[in-house]
């Protein structure tokens, strides 16, 4: 008979993945699905990222490559910290691997052992807990609040650090709530660290060129220098330049870890695809201009969905300040029943009936550690946002 092994008995399955799933079976089906579960920018990736990456073919760039990146692109890695971020790393303190996900999951294996605590701010991303589980560690939550823009409080920090604690991971803008850190929130998260010395962090920047009303991103390490020496920054090609098929993520921090990372990698992917490789480098290398277009009409979206939403009998909308989701909570909604008497018992409930009325799409909160709320991605174009937003207010309407 079958068995899951113990690691991964302890894991759930990716909700996002699974609602992504279900909307492509119903649209099989025949049905009109607005799917706003997916994380992935609807632009396509530029063609000059294209070309490199059908060059690299042509001249034979199809082998094997070092475990952890090709030198050329570890060197644009480096080269783009020192550029947008001020931060100066060695290519030998780079790490490239099959995408931001693997990143982590590299880090997580490197360095957590059973028992070990890994903190994850909620919402969060709904992979970390779960990695941290495979990795062997204890996902630790430390709650956040809509009154506080969903951003950790050093209070909230302190209280979920223990003698177990290993990482922390910070995620800004964050996925799924928008929340963008400012350096005074992440000078004031660093002196709590302070007076820790074994936490180490994981700053996990993939949506950092996403972002609006004027912001500027800062990474954690340029709010707090002194922690260069336990932070691993990581980053990613997969959203800024629209291109979550091609598995590209990548980080930067101290030597040991990096070659610990590499350690991993070299007994389970081996090296990212070489061809994907060549288009990051042309994508961190060529035109840039594009990413802060796309940004503003991320944030044309994500007014129209704003506005809309908060106009959605029961629901709140804290103001989402990058990346492309909108976390509205629906707490009031929850005890109503739906028309066919359903009773929306939690978040969960909340989604699945949604999607059986009005054939929305959406993730449930309980999946990003925080709720009653749901996501939904902007990334999607303006028409299909509108409908979606008007399903979800006459959804919410119909619910007594
Ligand atoms: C916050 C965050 N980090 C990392 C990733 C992983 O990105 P990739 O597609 O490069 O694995 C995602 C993707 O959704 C994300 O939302």
């Amino acid at each position: 008979m079958f068995q899951e092994s113990a690691a991964l008995k302890r894991v759930r399955p990716s909700a996002t993945l699974a609602m992504t799933q279900k909307t492509r079976e119903l649209k099989r089906q025949g049905r009109d699905v607005l799917g706003l579960s997916a994380g992935e920018p609807d632009f396509d990736t530029p063609e000059n990222i294209k070309e490199a990456a059908i060059r690299a073919i042509r001249e034979g760039k199809t082998k094997y490559t070092d475990v952890d990146g090709v030198p050329e692109l570890k060197q644009a890695i480096a080269d783009k910290y020192e550029r947008e971020n001020g931060l100066h790393y060695k290519p030998g303190q780079v790490n490239v691997s099959p995408g931001g996900k693997a990143v982590i999951f590299n880090a997580l294996m490197a360095t957590c052992s059973p028992g070990d605590e890994v903190i994850t701010p909620a919402p969060f991303w709904t992979s970390y807990p779960e990695m941290v589980l495979l990795a062997g560690g204890e996902p630790v939550r430390a709650p956040t609040t809509q009154e506080n823009g969903y951003r950790l409080t050093p209070e909230a920090l302190e209280a979920a650090i223990t003698a177990r604690t290993r990482w922390l991971i910070l995620n800004s803008p964050n996925n799924p709530s928008g929340a963008v850190y400012t350096p005074e929130d992440l000078r004031a998260l660093a002196d709590v660290l302070a007076r820790h010395p074994r936490v180490w962090v994981l700053t996990d920047d993939m949506y950092e060129h996403i972002i609006y009303d004027g912001m500027t991103f800062t990474s954690f390490v340029q709010a707090a220098p002194e922690m260069y020496d336990r932070t691993l920054t990581m980053n990613g090609v997969s959203k800024a330049y629209a291109m979550t098929g091609w598995r590209i993520g990548y980080a930067a921090g101290p030597e040991p870890l990096i070659a610990a990372m590499r350690k991993v990698e070299g007994q389970s992917t081996s090296n990212p695809s070489s061809i994907a490789q060549y288009a990051a480098l042309e994508a961190l290398t060529g035109p840039q201009d594009f990413i802060p277009e796309r940004a503003r009409v991320f944030e044309g979206r994500r007014d129209l969905v704003l506005s809309m939403l908060n106009q959605a009998s029961g629901l709140s909308c804290a103001k989402p300040e990058g990346a492309f989701y909108v976390y509205p909570s629906l707490a009031p909604l929850i005890g109503k029943k739906t028309p066919a008497g359903r009773v929306i018992e939690d978040d969960e409930t909340f989604v699945t009936e949604l999607l059986e009325s009005e054939d929305v799409a959406a993730v449930h909160g309980s999946a990003f550690g925080l709720g009653p709320n749901f996501r939904i991605s902007y990334a999607t174009s303006e028409d299909v946002l509108e409908e979606a937003c008007r399903r979800i207010q006459r959804f919410c309407a119909s619910l007594v």
